[in-house]
């Protein structure tokens, strides 16, 4: 039985975070003990037995303090079962199927025990910060593309693998 996880993401809008929340109340329902923070925040990863990390995606690539998390806990990582979420596509791509890890997030799944990445459509509303925000939403592709009821779905079933561990 694991007792204590890490929820840990890496966002700019806050959307992403918002997904790290409704997964780590899944993970609460079912008895665990869950703390939720920004990737960018964590000290240690010693405390916890089990690690969920998600990263907003930008440009291709995870969001930096995701990518910065994984890179300076790696060896603590790779002792822990470890579940990756990426959230990004703006549109209908996650509803039309699987959509695979990035190449970056890829790699780094290579080199730990990763049980499982799942990719979930992202959020760009009014006010996202940047010029390239403001581009993206002028040209009407904004909008909230998360699935609550998948993301609640995938975080079912990291908390049946932990619990019955
Ligand atoms: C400048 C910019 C670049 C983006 N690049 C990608 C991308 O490469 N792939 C993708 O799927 N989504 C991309 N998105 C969409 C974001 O990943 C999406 O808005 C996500 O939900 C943002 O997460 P956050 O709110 O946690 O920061 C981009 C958005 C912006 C504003």
């Amino acid at each position: 039985m694991t007792d204590t996880v890490l929820v840990t993401y890496g966002t700019t809008n806050g959307s992403t975070a918002e997904i790290a929340e409704a997964v780590a109340d899944i993970l609460r329902k079912d008895g665990l003990t869950v703390e939720s923070c920004p990737a960018g925040s964590v000290r240690s990863v010693a405390p916890y037995d089990a690690v969920v990390v998600g990263g907003g995606l930008y440009a291709g690539r995870w969001h930096k303090d995701a990518r910065r998390f994984v890179r300076r806990h790696r060896d603590a990582l790779a002792r822990r079962p470890v579940w990756f979420f990426s959230s990004g596509p703006l549109g209908d791509a996650v509803a039309e199927g699987d959509i695979p890890p990035v190449r970056g997030v890829q790699r780094t799944m290579n080199r730990l025990d990763v049980r499982e990445h799942v990719t979930f459509g992202g959020c760009l509303k009014e006010g996202a910060k940047g010029r390239m925000a403001g581009m993206i939403l002028r040209s009407g592709k904004g909008g909230d593309f998360r699935d609550f009821g998948a993301i609640e779905a995938w975080a079912q079933g990291i908390a049946d693998a932990l619990t019955h561990a």
